[in-house]
């Protein structure tokens, strides 16, 4: 700023005018609950993870915490394992931060979204001045449809796009083709393509979804670590794109807050592949366990297939998801009721983490009012 430009616009308290018209924001609490399994956030509550993550954090360098962090190494191994040359990096202290960025870099600009859409982006999009265009599901059947994002986008100005592969509320997958010609579509109406691969690894063959486009000059990629490796409280993300994008974001120096702990756990993860690919092999057969469990125990409750690390139940009722939600939470287990959302009149999502966690929940669900016993039957536990 220089020496005579005008001073900036204060409320009455002192406070930028900015902070007043962020008063409607939600501020993000987190709370410590002792015993309660948490269901909600999708984290990858897995034993053999936490040994995995134990085990290095027993062998770091306490170099990692009395040095600045070097990110060369790091940046190597998320080259090789999303398949991009380093050029096309940006480490992030997640995904959320990400997010945070993009917003900020890009704004002022719309934001056309799949909704229901991943709070973060409707957080920042507040704080920065951008209005988001919501795109709800089909009412016939409530599919998320591609198409209906490239007419929102078209219908008005330059954009960003955000696609989330799978949904993070109900799981859906997209097809590499959909993620293509929404690629295409972004570029000729000179917009960006954000695709938030945070659930992608749970997707058998995901991977292949994205590779055409990331990389390309309209498409971002904000690849979590937080829910496939285990490392929501460690905070890390990567975000892949165009070498021109990946300069831009890098100048506001993303990297400053990730810690030297964080990037030696990603290091040491992405150092044994076959121990991940099993743990994701396994929640998609748990994924199904815990979807066929739940529609025995409660008749009328119908799985949506899923690519994610959780499956979302639609139910018949809202009276009905509010009763097994607060029923569930009784005996110390936390879903998300999701009733009320678009495309989701009564809804429950339920992740899946470990066999300990789908048995507790199948347990649980006998004791419910409208509840039946699914413990016995095909598919184990
Ligand atoms: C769709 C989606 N994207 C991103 C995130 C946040 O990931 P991170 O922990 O990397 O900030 C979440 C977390 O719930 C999510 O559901």
């Amino acid at each position: 700023m220089s020496a005579d430009a005008p001073p900036p616009a204060r409320a009455g308290n002192g406070l930028p005018a900015a902070a007043a018209a962020a008063a409607t924001v939600l501020r993000h609490t987190r709370e410590r609950r002792p015993g309660e399994l948490n269901l909600k956030s999708c984290e990858l509550l897995h034993p053999l993870i936490a040994l995995f993550h134990a085990e290095t954090m027993r062998t770091a360098s306490p170099w990692d915490v009395v040095a600045y962090p070097i990110y060369e190494d790091t940046y190597a191994q998320v080259a090789r394992h999303l398949g991009v040359p380093v050029e096309e990096l940006v480490l992030c202290p997640g995904s959320e931060p990400a997010i945070a960025l993009l917003v900020r870099a890009f704004a002022p600009i719309r934001i056309v979204a799949h909704a229901p859409l991943f709070e973060a982006w409707e957080r920042y999009a507040q704080l920065y001045g951008c209005a988001v265009h919501p795109v709800p599901p089909r009412e016939d059947g409530g599919r998320l449809d591609v198409a209906d994002l490239i007419t929102a986008l078209r219908g008005g100005p330059p954009s960003l796009v955000v696609l989330t592969q799978p949904h993070g509320h109900t799981g859906q997958v997209f097809g590499a083709g959909e993620v293509t010609a929404l690629a295409e579509a972004v570029s000729a109406h000179d917009s960006l393509l954000i695709v938030d691969t945070c659930y992608l690894a749970f997707v058998a063959g995901g991977e292949a979804t994205v590779q055409a486009t990331t990389g390309l000059p309209h498409v971002v990629r904000v690849n979590s670590f937080s829910k496939a490796f285990g490392l929501a409280g460690a905070r890390i993300a990567a975000v892949a794109t165009h070498p021109d994008t990946a300069d831009y974001l890098l100048r506001f120096n993303p990297e400053s807050a990730l810690s030297g702990i964080a990037l030696t756990l990603l290091r040491a993860a992405l150092r044994r592949p076959d121990v991940f690919a099993s743990i994701w092999t396994d929640v998609r057969r748990l994924r199904d366990l815990l979807a066929s469990k739940v529609e025995r125990a409660l008749p009328g409750w119908l799985a949506r297939p899923s690519g994610a690390n959780f499956v979302t139940f639609d139910v018949p009722s809202r009276a009905q998801a509010d009763l097994v939600y607060v029923g569930l939470l009784g005996r110390g287990i936390r879903t998300r009721n999701l009733s009320g959302l678009p495309g989701l009149p009564a809804a429950v999502r339920i992740s899946v983490p470990s066999e300990h966690a789908v048995r507790c929940v199948v347990d649980a669900l006998d004791g419910l009012p409208g509840g039946q016993d699914a413990r016995q039957g095909s598919g184990g536990l």
